[in-house]
């Protein structure tokens, strides 16, 4: 197994004017190289706070942050975001308004030549389904569309681990089960390593290989879908992972042909 990411009893807190507020605690996990882990939990129990110490954003107060081998974070010491090899696409992180799509796309590229540049961003918009949109700006395109763009945006510099945080969440929900599995087929096709943080279940189960279910700072389990519905560690974990959720996760599993009983 090639572990790729690792948290190691990483802890955060912030300061507020009532005090340090601890919000993370002790909290590991460890991601296989082209896994899509997905932390699934209440709003407020610190899903964000996680994902923005893994970006570089947060500082921690014990435990490392490691990347392909690499400490990004401990206790003391943060590596800078742009040096870390990690790509974020965060429901708020909006497409620039006033660029067109090749220009959203390209940003992350300037180290490349022009006709290099146009060779990979025209790649990218394949990879998402959305060829020939170049020349668009973000409002000529569909929430959905929207999100595919800031996907290829984030995947353009080919991070070793990208982070979603609840990337569908402003979508109609028709939208948002068709773009889960897209961006799951996305992901497998070209290897990369995700986490992603949402508070849906049918979104986790849809997307993931491995889910983190979280209360209060806390990850009470690690484990599989098929994991977590057959051996849920406590009867917060039972009660959490709803019954509907897991049968559509379990018909999709039979549609892909995979394991699942
Ligand atoms: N910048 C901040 N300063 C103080 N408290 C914060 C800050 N950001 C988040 N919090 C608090 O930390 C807790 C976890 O927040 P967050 O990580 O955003 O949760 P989630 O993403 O799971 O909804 C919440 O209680 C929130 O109010
Ligand atoms: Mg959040």
């Amino acid at each position: 197994m090639a572990e790729i990411m690792q948290l190691d009893a990483i802890s955060l807190a912030y300061d507020t004017p009532q005090g340090r507020q601890a919000v993370v605690e002790d909290f590991s996990l460890s991601l296989e190289k082209g896994h899509i882990g997905c932390l699934l939990g209440a709003s407020g129990c610190g899903k964000t706070t996680v994902l923005r110490a893994i970006a570089g954003f947060e500082p921690l107060r014990s435990g490392r942050i490691i990347l392909d081998g690499k400490v990004l974070s401990s206790a003391g010491f943060q590596l800078e975001p742009e040096h870390r090899g990690v790509g974020m696409m965060f429901q708020d992180y909006a497409l620039f308004p006033h660029l067109t799509v090749e220009k959203n796309i390209g940003f992350g590229l300037r180290r490349l030549d022009s006709a290099e540049r146009t060779r990979r961003v025209a790649e990218l918009l394949h990879l998402v389904g959305l060829e020939g949109t170049e020349r668009r700006y973000p409002h000529e395109l569909s929430g959905g569309q929207q999100q595919r763009v800031a996907l290829a945006r984030a995947l353009a510099p080919e991070p070793d681990l990208l982070l979603l945080d609840e990337p569908f969440s402003n979508l109609d929900i028709d939208t948002r089960e068709r773009l889960a599995f897209e961006v799951r087929d996305i992901l497998k096709s070209t290897g990369h390593t995700a986490l992603l943080v949402t508070h849906n279940q049918a979104e986790a189960f849809a997307i993931a290989d491995r889910i983190g279910v979280m209360q209060k700072g806390v990850i009470v389990q690690w484990d599989t879908p098929y994991g977590l519905h057959h051996a849920p560690a406590n009867d917060f974990v039972a009660d959490f992972i709803r019954r509907e959720a897991l049968m559509a996760q379990r018909a999709q599993a039979y549609l892909r042909g995979e394991e699942a009983g």
